[in-house]
C-alpha cells in the first residue's frame, strides 16, 4: 500500500480505529503523529472491543511495527497501563512498539492545570477538554520548557523536573487549585521511565529507514480537522495539528514521501465537548443517531452531540488535508431515518458561507442550508457490495462524494472488520 495519512475529517470520533485496523492489513508500519491519550480509538475484533488511547491501532495485527511519533504528547504512566491491557489480551508488543525520544512527556501538573483552567472558564467559554493535560503539555513544548522522553531517561531528569514543578505550582496557585507534589511525581515517573525505556527510540531514523527500504507506512491521525489548532473551530479545538500536515512535523518524514491522504468521515456528524456545531440536532432524530450509533466518548464516556452530515465541513477538510479518498463510516446508523439532510452551505447575518468561517462566534450563529434526500428504511449492515446497497443509500453516498469532490475509497456499515466495503482502498 502507498504511504498513507489517515485523518479525521469532522470533530473526531469518525471511526478511525476501525478503518486503521482494516487498512493495516496492507502496511508494514503504523505511526501516531499527534495528540495524546485524549484520543480513543475503538477496534472491534470478533466479539472483543478494544479501546486504544496512545498505542497505534495496528497493534492487533501481530507482524506490524507501531510507532508513537515525536508529535505525540505521552503520559508514560498511562502508556504503560495501556500496554499492560493490550498484553493481557495476549498481544506481544516487544520489538514492535516504539516511542519517540523526542515525544513530550505529560505530567500530573499538566492535567491539574488543564482541569483548573476549565473550571475557571465561564459557561459558553468552556472547551470541554478531556482533562488529560494535552493543552498544557503542548503549551510547555512551544514555550521550550517541556521535557521529552530523552529527558525522562536522562540522569538530570529530577533536576529539570523540579524547575517545571515550581513554575506549575505557581500557575496552579494563581488558578486557585491545589499544588502537585514533586517527590511523588519523581518517584512515579522514575518507575515509569524504567519500564518504558526499552521502547524509547530515535523514531525519526526508524521511520525514515522504513521509508527508504520501500516499506509502507500508515500515519494515524487522532481527533479531527475541526479540532485542529490552526484549522478547527478555535478556540474549541485540541492543541495539535490533527490534519495531514501534522504527519510530517509529528514524525520527521518529508511531505514528498507521503503518497495519499484518506479522510475518515461519518455519514452524519458528531461532536463531543463544547463549541459550535451548525448541524446539531437537539431532537428525537439526534437522540436516535446517538442511540443507534452508540455515540459516547471512548475516552471520557460523555454522550456525543449528533447532527446531519455537514458538507461545508467535509469540503473544507478535503481542501486543507488534500483528501484523495473518503473512508465513510456508520452509514447503517441512518437506516431508520425517513429523510436524510445534508448541509450544503451556511447562512449568517444575511451572508452565505460555502466554507467554514474562521471566527468561532460566527460559526456558532450559522444556520445550515439543507438539501434533503429520501431515506432508505432498510438494513444495510449485512451488505458486502456497493451494488447491493438500497438505491437511496447509494444515492446518498454518491451525493456526499459529489458535493465534496472526493472519491469513495471505503464504506463501513457496521463495527466489525467484516462490515467493510473496500471500494478503491
Ligand atoms: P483536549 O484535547 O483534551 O484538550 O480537548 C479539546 C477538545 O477536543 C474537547 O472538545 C474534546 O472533547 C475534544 N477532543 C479531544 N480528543 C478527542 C477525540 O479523540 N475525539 C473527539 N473529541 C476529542
Amino acid at each position: 500500500m502507498p504511504n498513507t495519512v489517515l485523518i479525521g475529517a469532522q470533530w473526531g470520533d469518525e471511526g478511525k480505529g476501525k478503518v486503521i485496523d482494516v487498512l493495516t492489513e496492507d502496511v508494514d508500519m503504523v505511526v501516531r503523529y499527534q495528540g495524546g491519550n485524549n484520543a480513543g480509538h475503538t477496534v472491534k475484533i470478533g466479539d472483543d472491543t478494544h479501546v486504544l488511547h496512545l498505542v497505534p491501532s495496528g497493534i492487533f495485527r501481530k507482524d506490524k511495527v507501531c510507532v508513537i511519533g515525536n508529535g505525540v504528547v505521552v503520559d508514560p504512566v498511562a502508556l504503560m497501563e495501556e500496554i499492560q491491557g493490550v498484553q493481557d489480551k495476549g498481544v506481544d508488543v516487544a520489538g514492535r512498539l516504539f516511542v519517540s525520544d523526542r515525544a513530550h512527556v505529560v505530567f500530573p501538573y499538566h492535567r491539574a492545570i488543564d482541569a483548573a483552567r476549565e473550571a475557571m472558564r465561564s459557561e459558553g467559554r468552556k472547551i470541554g477538554t478531556t482533562k488529560r493535560g494535552i493543552g498544557p503539555a503542548y503549551g510547555d513544548k512551544v514555550s521550550r520548557i517541556g521535557l521529552r522522553f530523552a529527558d525522562l531517561l536522562d540522569e538530570r531528569f529530577a533536576e529539570r523536573l523540579s524547575l517545571n514543578v515550581r513554575e506549575a505550582n505557581g500557575i496552579l496557585a494563581g488558578l486557585g487549585a491545589d499544588s502537585v507534589n514533586e517527590r511523588e511525581i519523581v518517584e512515579q515517573y522514575r518507575d515509569a521511565a524504567a519500564r518504558v525505556a526499552p521502547l524509547v527510540a530515535d523514531t525519526v531514523v526508524l521511520i525514515n529507514r522504513a521509508v527508504s527500504e520501500g516499506k509502507s507506512i500508515l500515519f494515524e491521525g487522532a481527533q479531527g480537522t475541526m479540532l485542529d489548532v490552526d484549522f478547527g473551530s478555535y478556540p474549541f479545538v485540541t492543541s495539535s495539528n490533527t490534519g495531514a500536515g501534522g504527519a510530517c512535523s509529528g514524525t520527521g518524514v518529508a511531505p514528498h514521501r507521503i503518497d495519499r491522504v484518506v479522510g475518515v468521515i461519518k455519514a452524519y456528524t458528531t461532536r463531543v465537548g463544547e463549541g459550535p456545531f451548525p448541524t446539531e440536532l437537539r431532537d428525537e432524530i439526534g437522540a436516535l443517531l446517538g442511540r443507534e450509533g452508540h455515540e459516547f466518548g471512548a475516552t471520557t464516556g460523555r454522550p456525543r452531540r449528533c447532527g446531519w452530515f455537514d458538507a461545508v465541513v467535509a469540503r473544507y477538510a478535503a481542501m486543507v488535508n488534500g483528501v484523495d479518498f473518503w473512508a465513510m463510516t456508520k452509514l447503517d446508523v441512518l437506516d431508520h431515518v425517513e429523510t436524510v439532510r445534508i448541509a450544503v452551505a451556511y447562512e449568517c447575518d444575511g451572508k452565505r458561507y460555502e466554507t467554514v468561517p474562521a471566527h468561532g462566534d460566527v460559526l456558532a450563529r450559522c444556520t445550515p442550508v439543507y438539501e434533503d434526500m429520501p431515506g432508505w428504511l432498510e438494513t444495510t449492515s449485512s451488505v458486502t457490495r456497493m451494488d447491493d446497497l438500497p438505491a437511496a443509500a447509494r444515492a446518498y453516498v454518491n451525493r456526499l462524494c459529489e458535493i465534496t469532490g472526493v472519491k469513495l475509497g471505503l464504506l463501513s456499515v457496521g463495527p466489525s472488520r467484516d462490515s467493510t466495503l473496500r471500494v478503491e482502498l
